[in-house]
């Protein structure tokens, strides 16, 4: 073969190159992605990756879209921050996931310690579903419509909407969402789904609520807040994902971090840490109708974890430099090695979050410089810590 043939060749082949969102797609999946909020733009290192579609597709925002966020007072919507995402996931052409409508916590004090019977509960949790998903209508590819309405024991959260509406509020508000808007999938989503069988099937149960009361529910949210050298194994995740999947949804891990403790981390913490992504994100390959990742931030600099598990630290797939860990490329090598061989799941979005194609190219992952920031803010509050 001549020489110039052979450079055609070669030239012809797509290079794969470490970039999450463009890896996760050309795996079968419909995005990788991130949470992100109105802090980010102060680290520009941080602000640039977060924009680079080729590494993130797809945007969930931290707080801004919380009950606290858009109806701080009832019946006073605000939208101001919540948009700002929106509209940087559009002009970067990214998925947006919507989070979240019903949940106990950031909840403002008039719902939390407001009385309220059957019908009070009713139109206040139809009021905020229907304006919220209506302000939003046509922009969101999934919406977390009930979060985290389980104990780890797998008994319902004692909350201001069953205590009102027992367990009925599922499917309420399952379709007060279906009617706000038609055309995004709908979701449960909860922590802990992936330690525990018996709150993994807690969530078996609202599913099944839902879906006898003749109401649309298309997804589980496993949260996948992990810990290093608690994550169970690659099988196991899988094990847990086909619970849902073998009931007609789809599932997607929508707040994945895998922190380190004791800190600091070292390198054999850190190896283990990438280990433990990789199964993580190996196990959503292994099952169709598993949609995509989200990582909860992905620059140790501003994860939410120091806050809440003091202690606890180094979770993501970034450095505080914005610098790519081992994590990063035991996922990048996981992802890549699923390329061509799985088959996409066929939801695609609508409208215009429609996900747009991208292909893998030779640049350099960004390379950037140290900018420390004061935490930003995740007000989201503790989840149970695996003991
Ligand atoms: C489940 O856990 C909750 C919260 O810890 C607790 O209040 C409840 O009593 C537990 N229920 C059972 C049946 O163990
Ligand atoms: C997964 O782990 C849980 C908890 O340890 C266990 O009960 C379950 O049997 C495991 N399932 C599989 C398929 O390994
Ligand atoms: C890394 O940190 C862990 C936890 O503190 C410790 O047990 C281990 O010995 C350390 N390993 C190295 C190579 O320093």
């Amino acid at each position: 073969m001549k020489i110039a043939t052979l450079a055609a060749l070669v030239a012809s082949v797509p290079a794969v190159s470490a970039q999450l969102h463009a890896l996760a797609k050309n795996a079968g999946l419909l995005y990788f992605g991130t949470a992100v909020g109105p802090g980010d733009s102060r680290d520009a290192p941080y602000y640039a990756l977060s924009n680079d579609i080729k590494n993130f597709g797809q945007y969930t925002p931290d707080n801004a879209q919380k009950w606290d966020a858009t109806e701080p007072q009832r019946g006073r919507f605000q939208y101001t921050q919540a948009d700002a995402i929106v509209n940087r996931a559009i002009a970067n052409k990214m998925i947006m996931r919507c989070h979240t409508l019903v949940w106990y916590s950031q909840l403002p004090s008039w719902v939390s310690s407001g009385s309220w019977t059957k019908d009070t509960m009713t139109s206040v949790m139809q009021t905020h579903i229907s304006n919220v998903m209506g302000h939003f209508k046509s922009k969101c590819y999934a919406w977390d419509v009930v979060n985290e309405a389980l104990e780890d024991n797998g008994t319902y959260r004692n909350n201001p909407f069953l205590k009102a509406l027992g367990d009925s509020y599922f499917a309420l508000s399952f379709k007060f969402a279906a009617a706000a808007d038609p055309d995004t999938k709908l979701y449960y989503n909860d922590y802990n789904l992936e330690y525990f069988p018996v709150k993994a099937d807690g969530a078996v149960r609202i599913v099944k609520l839902v879906q006898a009361a003749g109401v649309p529910i298309h997804g589980v949210g496993l949260q996948a807040h992990m810990t290093v050298g608690r994550t169970p194994s690659r099988s196991n995740l899988t094990w847990t994902l086909e619970k849902y999947t073998s009931l007609g949804l789809d599932v997607a891990y929508t707040e994945l971090d895998v922190r380190i403790k004791p800190l600091p981390s070292n390198s054999s913490s850190l190896q283990a840490q990438a280990k433990e992504y990789e199964a993580i994100v190996g196990s959503c390959l292994d099952v169709p109708r598993c949609v995509g990742i989200t990582v909860w931030g992905f620059g140790d600099a501003h994860s939410w974890i120091p806050q809440t598990f003091p202690g606890a630290g180094d979770s993501c797939l970034f450095d505080k430099n914005s610098k790519p860990k081992p994590a990063f490329s035991s996922v990048s090598a996981i992802l890549a090695s699923a390329s061509g061989k799985r088959v996409p799941w066929g939801s695609k979005p609508t409208s215009l979050v429609s996900a747009t194609s991208v292909v893998a190219t030779s640049a350099p992952v960004v390379q950037t410089t140290v900018v420390m920031l004061p935490s930003k803010t995740s007000t989201k509050v503790a989840v149970t810590s695996v003991a």
